[in-house]
């Protein structure tokens, strides 16, 4: 596959994903990025910013096998994963499988769960497996899970520990809509071309055939990353274990996460190689959600976001 080619399929799956969600170009494209490198999203907003709705829409784009866990304060982990149940017939234990045997999962307001019931999902993340009474089960191997929570300051009763955000590539935060997308919603909201009733009607269509997904994480693989942007990118996660104001700052696996956004990224762009910039605008997203600042800091009102900034404009651009 060429790199147009590969443009061609990421903005086909953008032209449908846009049919429904209106505006929030930006997120669209964040959130292919990780489907299209096989990574975990977090999606946060406050309510009614539509994380739902791109899910479910995404989910129909990719005609992934889907599946949809709303997060509760009772959802036990067993609602998750499934349970071993006696089968009187057969005289045996048979496997009740959970909503998480499927290929595309939503976890939708995850931080309304304890923190034992998210961590049903943390091997399943990383490992692609589930656990349920000392037996290993495979889940698909394009598994892929985007959760969606509120700020930290709408619902907040549990926030997800740091080893669980970790395991997202990015986080995807929805903003508020400009006033122009949100005239649009209003004017489309009581018509056929509203965005639930197009999603119901079967008017979106899967856009991406399964081979064509794995054919094109190959292709990714291929975007040339020179040896002194590797270092760029190592050197800004780095920082963040440095900066005066981070008390926790980010892990290898977030350097490894920049490397595939970068290149995804690029490819957005048609082209075949990362540019300084790609690997900047990425910098956000996999980045914000995996520093924790000093509390003193935090209290002055310096936020994460003005951390990574910070950095960004430290280092110096390789040429
Ligand atoms: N940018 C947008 N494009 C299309 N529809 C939108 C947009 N913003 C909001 N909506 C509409 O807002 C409504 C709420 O969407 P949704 O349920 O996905 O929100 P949510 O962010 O998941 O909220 P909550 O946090 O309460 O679960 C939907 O009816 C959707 O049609
Ligand atoms: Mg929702």
């Amino acid at each position: 596959m060429q790199p147009e080619q590969l443009k061609d399929v990421l903005d086909r799956a953008r032209q449908e994903t846009s049919k429904v969600i209106i505006g929030q170009e930006e997120v669209i494209e964040r959130a292919l990025i990780a489907i299209f490198t096989g990574n975990h999203a977090l999606v946060e907003g406050v309510p009614g910013i539509a994380k739902t709705l791109l899910v479910r829409t995404l989910a129909r784009v990719l005609g992934a096998e889907f599946n949809r866990i709303q997060f509760t304060p009772d959802l036990m982990p067993a609602d998750i994963t499934g349970t071993n149940v006696f089968n009187l017939q057969r005289n045996e234990f048979s496997l009740i499988k959970g909503p998480i045997f499927t290929s595309f999962l939503l976890a939708d307001e995850i931080n309304r769960a304890p923190a034992k019931t998210q961590s049903a999902l943390l091997q399943a993340m990383q490992e692609r497996a589930v656990t349920i009474d000392r037996e290993t089960h495979p889940l698909p191997a394009n598994f892929t899970v985007f959760a969606t929570q509120n700020p930290i300051e709408y619902e907040g009763t549990y926030p997800l520990p740091e080893a669980q955000k970790d395991r997202f590539m990015l986080k995807i935060t929805m903003k508020a809509p400009a006033r122009d997308h949100e005239l649009a919603l209003a004017q489309r909201t009581m018509t056929k071309q509203a965005p639930e009733a197009l999603l119901a009607d079967g008017q979106i269509r899967a856009v991406i055939a399964p081979d064509e997904l794995f054919a094109l994480r190959e292709q990714l693989a291929a975007i040339t990353l020179r040896e002194e942007l590797i270092g760029y990118l190592v050197d800004i996660v780095r920082a963040t274990r440095q900066h005066e104001s981070v008390l926790v700052g980010a892990g290898p696996r977030a350097t490894q996460a920049l490397i595939m956004a970068s290149r995804a990224s690029a490819a957005l762009a048609g082209r075949d190689f990362v540019t300084p910039d790609d690997i900047k605008t990425m910098a956000v997203p996999v980045l914000e959600h995996r520093l924790i600042l000093r509390p003193e800091f935090e209290i002055e009102g310096l936020s994460v976001l003005e951390v990574i900034q910070q950095i960004l404009q430290q280092i110096a651009v390789p040429r």
